[in-house]
This record gives structure tokens, C-alpha cells and sequence, in this order.
């Protein structure tokens, strides 16, 4: 374990800054406001609601997280964002068809009062969404620059001590990490030649971490999931973390698979299907939009079932996602799983889940989680990756090397041992040893 750092005081504004302004980041603003007028509670976030454990069961310590360590609080947040749609906070949840009017009209002032800045936007990444409001520059570099300026101006005019930045904009395509990704300056030369390898939420990434600002990425387009920005964020003592909140179906996937193999039940397939009607849903009916999320969602069972260890168990288990933009829905999405499980003897059976969930409802508390452990992060001088943040993650991002944690329990672990760690108590094990001592 590394040396216990010194927690750095919350005292002062935090800056929440949100490349994306659609349903999720209204979702999380509103719900903040509603929360700090006693209006809604922020159910789903563990720095809101969550106790921890410390020391022996006898000891009968459990103190809520926020109690327990020093973190920001809601009336402490500000918030900021960026989107090539004008509309402000309160048009564009209005839009989104997430809240109803009767929570949304008693906030409509404070919503009204986040208005997107231009943002950097390419349809070349978001192929079914276009927008006015963005920035023009010379090539990315510039853009880049143009953003790091907004980041310091917000700060200035919202008296803010520090910020944290969580992408709630759109999936962009599917890119490899390639040559123009791998060293710092590599990347730097690319974003002056408008290399197409350089998409507009590396930018929004390399923006934050060269302002001092943690980044989170909420979707599962690369963004600060690449060597340079992973070895900028190092350098410049930056905590990162991604991506693509889980949320929904494939929050389901990992809290059933863990639990399928502790069994030792066997898994044939799973087959997983989606009918949703938000603008996410429309930008992700695109194939290479739908390849990002592919890709991000796919790897879950994988990861935790380890077909390679358990052969006969998940050797052959046959994966299939789909995603069915229907605008019917709107926000609020279907999402059936057939599980196709085998047990003694291989006899098999059945698992079936209709999951009618909200997603924004769903990643908002995720979007508000992430913005304050980051900032605790921040003033705890940790720095790069942050894998204990992966609890909130469907693709944990990882060291080069490493393979991602995907088992919901096990993630919940590590980041409350990581809390324990900060606030200076031992980890717990779990290890019942009492009787021999
Ligand atoms: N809702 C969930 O449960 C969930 C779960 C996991 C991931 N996500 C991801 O979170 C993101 C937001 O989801 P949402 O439902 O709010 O979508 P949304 O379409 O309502 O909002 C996304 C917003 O981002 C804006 N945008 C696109 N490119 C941008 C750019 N370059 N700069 C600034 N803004 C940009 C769009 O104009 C749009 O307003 C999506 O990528 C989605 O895949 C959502």
C-alpha cells in the first residue's frame, strides 16, 4: 500500500464542468438543485447516502461516507457545460422528456442559468447530430486552447477553487488507439496537422488535464483512454477515469454474472436487447457510434466469467448485444436478457430480466459520484487512472496490461477500501479471525 496521503480541505466552490448538455447532465443538475432545496432526495449516490464500515462488526462504527470524509458538498457545486445546442439547461431537460414540469419549473431559474458554451464538435464523430454553437479555430490544437481558456474563465467568474470535468456528451465513432495517441508529443503534433485520430473528447481531456482539472468520461469513445493523455494526466497530477457509466442493462449483466459464478452455474448465452428513444438512442442507431458502445458493453461477461479459467462453464457462452432506437420511449428504455444457465449435470434453464429503466435517472447520481470522489482524488494528490473509481464504469479504464475489473462487488470493495485508506482506517478484508486470536 503507498504512503497515506494528506487529504487537502474541500473548502470553497467546485466547478463541475460537462462537455454535453442532453439528458444525463440535465438529469444530474437538476437533481442537485431539487436535492439542496429539500425538494428530491439523491437517491443512487453513495457520497450522499452511503454509510462505510470501519474496523470490527463488534465496534459498531459506521458513519456515512460524507461524515466520514471530507467532501464537497452540494451547495458547493457550480456547474458549467459545453454543446453545439444553444439550449440552456432547462430547455434542453424539458427536451430530454427525463423530469416532469412539476420538478423542473421550481428550478427553472437556476437551469436556466447553465448555458452551453460553443462547444468543439465535429459530425464527423457524431454522424445523426448537428448543432450552432461551436468553436472555430485554426486546427484542433487551437480548439484545444480555446477550451482551456473557457476552463479558466469559468473558474474566474464562478469564484471557483477547483473543477472536475465528467463528458455527458455524445458517443462519437469507434477508434483505435493508434501511433498519434501513444506519447505526448505525438499527440500535440497531431492535433496541429487536424489528424482525424484526434476526436473532439480528447480535446475536452487534454483541455482538463493541462488546466489541473480530473476528467471523467461517461461514454465509451477512447477520449483519455490512451497512453499520451494516461502519461499527461501523471505528469501534470491529474486523476482520470473512465468509461462509459454503467448504468441499465449492463449494470444487471454485473451484478448477475458475479453471482452465476459464484455457483459455479453455467452460462450457454446471452442474448440482450434494447428498444430506447432518447437522442442518445438516435446518435446511437449509427453503426459506428453503435460500435463504440458495442465494444464497451461486450466485454463485461468476458472479463468476469473467465471463460479461460472455467471452459466447461463459459467456454462456448455465445454473447449478443443489440441496441433498437425507437422513439417511442424516449428516455425510458426496455431492455430484455435471456439467459440460457446450466446447472448438475447439465441440465439447463432459464433466465429472463425486463428491465423498464430511466437511464439519465440512472447515470445521474453516477455523474454526481464521480465529481466528488474525483475532486477527492484531486486533493489527495492522486494522480493518472483512478481504478478504484471503476464501480461506476461499464469499460474500467486500466494500466496498459492490466485487465479490468468488472464484478460490481468486487469494485465496490476496492472504492470503499480506497476511502478507508484516505481517511486513514484498515482495509477490510472480510477475513473472520477473531476466534484465533
Ligand atoms: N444515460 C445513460 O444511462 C448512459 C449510460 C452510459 C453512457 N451514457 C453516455 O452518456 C452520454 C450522454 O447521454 P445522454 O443520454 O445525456 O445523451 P444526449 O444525446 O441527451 O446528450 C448528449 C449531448 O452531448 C452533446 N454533444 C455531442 N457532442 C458534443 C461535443 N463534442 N461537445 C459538447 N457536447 C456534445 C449533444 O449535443 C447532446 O446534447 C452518451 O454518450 C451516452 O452514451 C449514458
Amino acid at each position: 500500500m503507498n504512503q497515506q496521503p494528506v487529504v487537502g480541505s474541500s473548502e470553497g466552490r467546485l466547478g463541475v464542468l460537462l462537455p454535453g448538455l442532453g439528458a444525463v447532465a440535465t438529469t444530474f443538475i437538476a437533481g442537485v438543485e431539487a436535492a439542496k432545496r429539500g425538494l428530491a432526495a439523491p437517491f443512487g449516490s453513495l457520497t450522499q447516502m452511503n454509510t462505510i464500515r470501519l474496523g470490527k462488526r463488534t465496534e459498531g462504527r459506521s458513519p456515512l461516507i460524507k461524515d466520514f470524509i471530507d467532501l464537497a458538498a452540494l451547495d458547493q457545486l457550480v456547474f458549467g457545460a459545453w454543446d453545439p445546442i444553444a439550449d440552456d439547461a432547462y430547455d434542453s431537460a424539458v427536451t430530454a422528456g427525463v423530469l416532469e414540469r412539476s420538478h423542473l419549473d421550481p428550478l427553472e431559474d437556476v437551469l436556466r442559468a447553465v448555458e452551453p458554451m460553443p462547444a468543439v464538435f465535429d459530425t464527423a464523430y457524431v454522424k445523426r447530430l448537428d448543432g450552432p454553437n461551436v468553436k472555430t479555430g485554426a486546427n484542433k490544437r487551437e480548439l484545444a486552447e480555446q477550451l482551456r481558456e473557457d476552463i479558466r474563465r469559468f473558474k474566474a467568474e464562478n469564484g471557483c477553487e477547483r473543477a472536475v470535468m465528467v463528458w455527458c456528451g455524445s458517443t462519437e465513432i469507434f477508434l483505435r488507439p493508434g501511433d498519434a495517441h501513444r506519447t505526448i508529443e505525438a499527440f500535440e503534433a497531431a492535433m496541429e496537422a487536424n489528424s482525424p485520430d484526434i476526436a473532439p473528447s480528447m480535446l475536452y481531456a487534454y483541455a482538463a488535464i493541462m488546466e489541473g482539472v480530473a476528467y471523467a468520461n461517461g461514454a465509451p469513445n477512447l477520449s483519455a483512454d490512451v497512453p499520451a493523455l494516461e502519461r499527461l494526466a501523471i505528469e501534470r497530477g491529474v486523476p482520470i477515469s473512465g468509461k462509459d457509466f454503467k448504468t441499465g442493462q449492463t449494470l444487471m449483466k454485473t451484478i448477475l454474472a458475479p453471482g452465476l459464478k459464484a455457483r459455479m452455474l453455467g452460462l450457454s448465452g446471452w442474448f440482450s436487447t434494447n428498444i430506447l428513444g432518447n437522442r442518445d438512442g438516435a446518435v446511437l442507431d449509427d453503426p459506428d457510434s453503435f460500435k463504440t458502445k458495442e465494444e464497451s458493453k461486450l466485454g463485461v461477461l468476458e472479463h468476469i466469467l473467465q471463460p479461460d479459467m472455467y471452459p466447461e462453464l463459459y467456454g462456448k457462452m455465445y454473447h449478443k448485444v443489440r441496441i433498437n432506437y425507437y422513439p417511442p420511449r424516449g428516455d425510458n428504455k426496455e431492455g430484455w436478457d435471456n439467459l440460457d444457465i446450466f446447472g448438475w449435470m447439465g441440465y439447463p434453464m432459464q433466465i429472463k430480466v425486463d428491465f423498464l429503466c430511466r437511464d439519465s435517472i440512472l447515470a445521474a447520481p453516477i455523474v454526481l459520484d464521480l465529481a466528488i470522489f474525483l475532486d477527492l482524488a484531486q486533493r489527495s494528490g492522486m494522480k493518472g487512472i483512478q481504478e478504484w473509481l471503476s464501480f461506476y464504469f461499464k469499460s474500467p479504464q486500466v494500466i496498459e496490461g492490466l485487465y479490468p475489473e468488472h464484478d460490481l462487488f468486487i469494485q465496490q470493495k476496492k472504492l470503499k477500501n480506497t476511502l478507508r485508506w484516505l481517511g486513514g482506517e484498515e482495509p477490510i478484508t472480510h477475513l473472520g479471525v477473531e476466534y484465533y486470536e
